[in-house]
């Protein structure tokens, strides 16, 4: 019987959290979360409504009129909002460049973290994010820091979004991820930093095989 743990990633964006998380799910049976998708789909419908992003006040009073469904799949986690699959939708360029002015909001952050705790309270969970080690499940028995070079990871999204058919190149990809880093790691509220007690691990010269694999390890470890 396998002791169902709570394991938390976070680091920047393109590090390989969600592929290497969704990995480590699957092998240890658990159920995945992507927090960043919550994040999006809030900024997916305020972009639709026309709310004006820096407006906290309007913003919260449609989160909390709002329904974010994440579930678990074959093909990995779907995202509904209000009922509707947003699970690409919320990858567009226009949610990702404006994505960290909504998750900069203290106040929907709060809203947000709650129902990030509601879905890991059973434990059982690999969940990723900016926050998660930090505020969301401090208590995590496997807490992880992953990061990579600001090149690759913009290497890494390329490839992405080719699959995806986004347009990009890699040049932008970089000014992206970089100011990105920037307002996540600066911001006031739930900023990215590493946790005191998460390890980090640096995926620029791993395979995803291997990087799934450490943690895999170190899960292992946990649930002795
Ligand atoms: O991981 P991602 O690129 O899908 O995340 C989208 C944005 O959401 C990112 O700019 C930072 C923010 N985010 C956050 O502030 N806290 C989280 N737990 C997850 C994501």
């Amino acid at each position: 019987m396998v002791k169902k743990i709570q394991i938390a990633i976070d680091g920047p964006a393109g590090a390989g959290k969600s592929t290497i998380a969704k990995i480590v799910a699957e092998n240890l049976g658990f159920t995945y979360i992507d927090t960043g998708a919550m994040y999006r789909a809030v900024t997916y419908k305020a972009l639709k409504q026309d709310i004006e992003l820096s407006d906290a006040e309007s913003l919260e009073k449609m989160v909390l009129n709002t329904s974010i469904i994440l579930k678990p799949s074959q093909n990995g986690q779907l995202v509904f909002i209000d009922g509707e699959e947003v699970t690409q939708a919320i990858r567009s360029n226009e949610v990702t460049a404006n994505v960290s002015q909504v998750a900069a909001h203290a106040n929907i952050r709060e809203i947000l973290v709650a129902k990030q705790q509601e879905l890991a309270a059973n434990g059982g969970i690999v969940m990723d994010g900016r926050d998660i080690a930090t505020h969301v499940l401090k208590d995590a028995e496997l807490k992880i820091f992953m990061s990579a070079s600001v090149e690759e990871r913009a290497r890494r999204r390329f490839i992405d979004n080719e699959k995806r058919g986004i347009p990009s190149t890699i040049e932008k990809l970089q000014e992206e991820i970089a100011l990105r880093d920037k307002l996540d790691s600066e911001r006031e509220a739930s900023p990215l930093i590493q946790a005191e007690d998460a390890i980090y691990l640096d995926t620029t010269n791993l395979s995803i095989e291997e990087a799934a694999n450490e943690i895999l390890q170190l899960a292992n470890q946990k649930m002795i």
